[in-house]
């Protein structure tokens, strides 16, 4: 038997004036998405934002449905609109932001496995790392960078 220790590092930063300025303008971008949130069943608004690497920025959020496992995060919305409107263009950064209007979030909200994996897809599609901002309502930003720090045992094609 062999123990296999997996070791993962992401960047704390205490406010967005540390932030580089494109770091910033695309977690600006997903707080405001974050207001086009359509989450009447969860009241957990989540927006995402990517900046691509043409330069273009674009922001989506989470949309939910009644029929509960149809629910879409906004890392899903954002990372296939910009594939379907921008092809062959890779992401640079995305940013995710949360507001739960019952509590105030001090803390990153972290993105669900399944976004995990279609971040990772994106990353391997094009050949190229995305960096992840992260920051809850408030409090400290956490910025990883690639996808795979966030999944690092992906599923990925190699098994197909
Ligand atoms: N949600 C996201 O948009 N992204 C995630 O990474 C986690 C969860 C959404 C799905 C649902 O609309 C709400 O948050 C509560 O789970």
């Amino acid at each position: 038997m062999k123990k296999i220790t997996i070791t993962t590092q992401y960047d704390s930063f205490d406010s967005l004036e540390e932030l580089s300025e494109n770091d910033r303008a695309v977690l600006l971008l997903a707080k405001k998405s974050l207001e086009n949130s359509y989450s009447p069943y969860s009241n957990f608004k989540v927006g995402a934002a990517v900046l691509l690497r043409n330069g273009e920025l674009m922001g989506g959020s989470n949309y939910e449905n009644a029929s509960y496992p149809l629910c879409i995060c906004a890392e899903q919305t954002v990372l296939t609109t910009a594939a379907n409107i921008y092809p062959g263009v890779a992401p640079l950064v995305i940013a995710i932001a949360i507001r739960n209007p019952a509590q105030v979030i001090d803390r990153p909200g972290l993105p669900c496995g399944a976004c995990r994996q279609v971040i990772c897809e994106t990353e391997m599609k094009n050949n190229q790392p995305i960096r992840v901002v992260l920051q809850g309502e408030t409090g400290p930003i956490f910025v990883f960078e690639n996808g795979r720090d966030l999944l690092p045992l992906a599923f990925d094609k190699t098994f197909l």
